[in-house]
């Protein structure tokens, strides 16, 4: 458990970056942190990780202030992945990179070789690849491997899919959220709001060093003050969501809709309450999905396709009223 107490902090002891910032996340977690640029989520990050200590308040790691915790201690209780995965491997093979978390430690022998060559099998490493050579995908993969080897019960991720592309985004993403059903705590940084609305559980939103909001995730993502304060787009999908919904007679299901699947859901129940074939249905609602899904960022043309697909069912619903 990882809790912050009236946090304020600084890097110069005078400017204050963080301002009475408090929280707990609790054991097997999914949070996410988003705001702006400069809102003070990496400084949180440090914090909670020990690189960096509060200038008042206080930061707990499982009941105990980061400033009375050894590094040793704090790391193996926490890992750590940097938003830059070339900070992170210093080895000249994949295989050093993994093991040296262990030797760091003082844990090397026969266990942390196992533990080694099970996660090169499962990640597909070539284990005497030279680190620096891998594409930046593979290199964010070993730089999360590196971490993961060590089972730490938390992790804390500074945007670890920034700089990928969709592909090697799910793939990281894949493998944190299996970490997490297995029991991992996980703490990120992101600004993609489609892999917080597909990953996270919850959401802590901030701004110029304070939270302006903690809560279930699509709570957060669909609160309009807090999408202003934060600077932030809610995913594609809620959006349209949000925006269906503002017409009056819209189906509740629809207006709810937080993601694709339950958007595609949505609209086959209201096509099939309105009398309308199932398999008609069923083909209408998988043209919104692939038309919500076809791009990660939010885009005005897909929105307006999805509600002209509406707009004509809405109305033919209408008629049958
Ligand atoms: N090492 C540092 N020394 C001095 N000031 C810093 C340092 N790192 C960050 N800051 C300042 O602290 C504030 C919060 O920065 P922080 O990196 O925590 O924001 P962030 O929310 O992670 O932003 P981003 O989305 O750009 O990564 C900013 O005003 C930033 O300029
Ligand atoms: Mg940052």
């Amino acid at each position: 458990m990882i809790e912050f107490k009236n946090v304020s902090a600084s890097y110069d002891g005078e400017l204050a970056v963080l301002r009475d910032v408090s929280f707990t996340v609790g054991d097997g977690d999914f949070v996410a942190f988003v705001g702006t640029n400069g809102a003070g989520k990496s400084t949180t990050m440090r914090l909670a990780n020990g690189l960096l200590k509060p200038t008042a308040g206080e930061v707990l790691v499982d009941g105990v202030p980061t400033t009375a915790l050894k590094t040793s201690e704090l790391a193996r209780r926490i890992g750590f992945l940097f938003q830059n995965p070339d900070r992170q491997i210093c080895c000249n093979t994949v295989r050093e990179e993994l093991l040296f978390g262990f030797k760091a430690l003082g844990e090397e022998g026969p266990a942390a070789e196992e533990r080694v060559d099970a996660i090169i099998e499962r990640f597909g490493f070539d284990a005497d690849a030279e680190p620096y050579l891998l594409n930046r995908g593979t290199r964010q993969l070993l730089a999360l491997a590196s971490i993961i080897v060590l089972a730490p019960p938390t992790i804390i991720l500074d945007e670890p899919t920034t700089g990928l592309d969709f592909r090697e985004c799910v793939k990281v993403m894949d493998v944190v959220r299996e970490l997490n059903e297995g029991g991992t705590t996980v703490i990120t940084v992101c600004h993609d709001m489609e892999v917080v609305g597909d990953f996270a559980r919850r959401v802590i939103a901030m701004t110029g060093g304070r939270v302006v909001a903690d809560g279930a995730t699509f709570d957060v993502l669909r609160d309009g003050r807090v999408l202003k304060e934060a600077h932030i787009l809610p995913p594609q999908v809620t959006e349209v969501s949000m925006i269906l919904g503002r017409d009056e007679g819209c189906p509740e299901a629809i207006a709810q809709a937080d993601t694709v699947p339950q958007m595609v859901a949505a609209i086959a129940q209201e096509l099939q309450l309105e009398g309308r074939a199932a398999a008609e249905a069923a083909a209408l609602a998988n043209d919104v999905a692939a038309a919500l899904s076809a791009e990660t960022v939010a885009s005005a043309a897909a929105v307006v396709e999805a509600k002209a697909m509406l707009g004509d069912a809405g109305a033919d619903g209408e008629g049958g009223r």
